[in-house]
């Protein structure tokens, strides 16, 4: 197993101005981890950019984080391409990643071309889709487009129906190799990176190291060549608390605080004072 070389990022971004393929590719050939985070609106894709984060996913999970639906199918094509020219113009250096929205691609390799160029006109710089070796038309009519792909394998939400709920995939040997299966599938087929979901560790590890593309992992271990969060996860705002998801801050709490103590005051004639006021 190739051994990653951890960054020291406490110095905030260093490198290039913006962030290509090829410098995933290169993070990838070095051992050097990169991190991806969803957002789907201007305030925080501009936060993440000072951040360093080096790739924004408008993903599809906007349907449950922001929109408030129960799955990540009922986010429309249309919606996604809102979302998507927000993060896409308010920032500089990320890749941008946009979601497929679910429906846009599974019907046949003209639908995900078409798809794929609006996102990519609302600033998009790769789109993901879900699947595995079903899907290889697809990914090969969008590539051959000029359109740059990332995979994304082991749980697939959009699927959440066929694989009987949130369950960790590829856990029997069959499983794992059809998996590993799906992952070479996808890089001959020309992405240029792929998801990982609620797979195992070691799985992760090898496909990882099979494939000649960047793996980003969720719920996959850290052997993966970047990772990817919900950010409403990570910072402790949704709640959400999986296995795989660490809460690097807690702003669920922290707002709550906040808008109970405006409520208080404006409740008790403290807001507005006289500083808050115009003469
Ligand atoms: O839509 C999303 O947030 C995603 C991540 C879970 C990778 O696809």
């Amino acid at each position: 197993m190739k051994r990653r070389i951890p960054v020291n990022a406490a110095s905030g971004p260093v490198g290039p101005a913006k962030i290509r393929i090829r410098h995933l590719q290169d993070a990838k050939e070095r051992g050097r981890p990169f991190s991806m985070l969803t957002s789907y609106d201007c305030l925080s894709a501009r936060v993440f950019e000072a951040a360093g984060i080096e790739v924004l996913l408008v993903g599809d999970s906007v349907a449950t984080t922001v929109l408030g639906h129960e799955s990540t199918t009922a986010v429309t094509h249309e919606e996604m391409l809102v979302f998507t020219r927000a993060v896409a113009r308010s920032v500089t250096r990320p890749l941008v990643v946009a979601d497929l929205a679910f429906g846009t691609y599974q019907t046949g390799v003209q639908d995900a071309v078409r798809s794929g160029i609006d996102l990519v006109r609302a600033g998009a710089q790769m789109v993901k889709l879900e699947g595995g070796q079903a899907i290889t038309p697809q990914i090969r009519g969008l590539v051959s487009s000029g359109i740059p792909v990332m995979g994304h394998l082991g749980f697939t939400p959009q699927s959440v129906n066929a694989l009987s709920g949130h369950r960790v995939q590829g856990r029997d040997q069959a499983g794992a190799d059809h998996l590993a299966e799906d992952a070479i599938a996808l890089q001959e087929a020309g992405v240029s990176a792929i998801v990982l979901e609620l797979v195992p560790a070691a799985l992760a590890a090898r496909i990882t190291e099979i494939v000649q593309v960047p793996t980003i992992g969720i719920g996959a271990g850290p052997h993966c060549d970047g990772q990817v969060l919900v950010w409403q996860d990570m910072a402790g705002l949704s709640g959400f608390e999986g296995t795989f998801v660490k809460q690097f801050a807690h702003l669920g709490p922290e707002l709550e605080k906040a808008a109970s103590e405006y409520r208080r005051q404006v409740l008790e004639g403290v807001y507005p004072d006289p500083q808050h006021s115009f003469d």
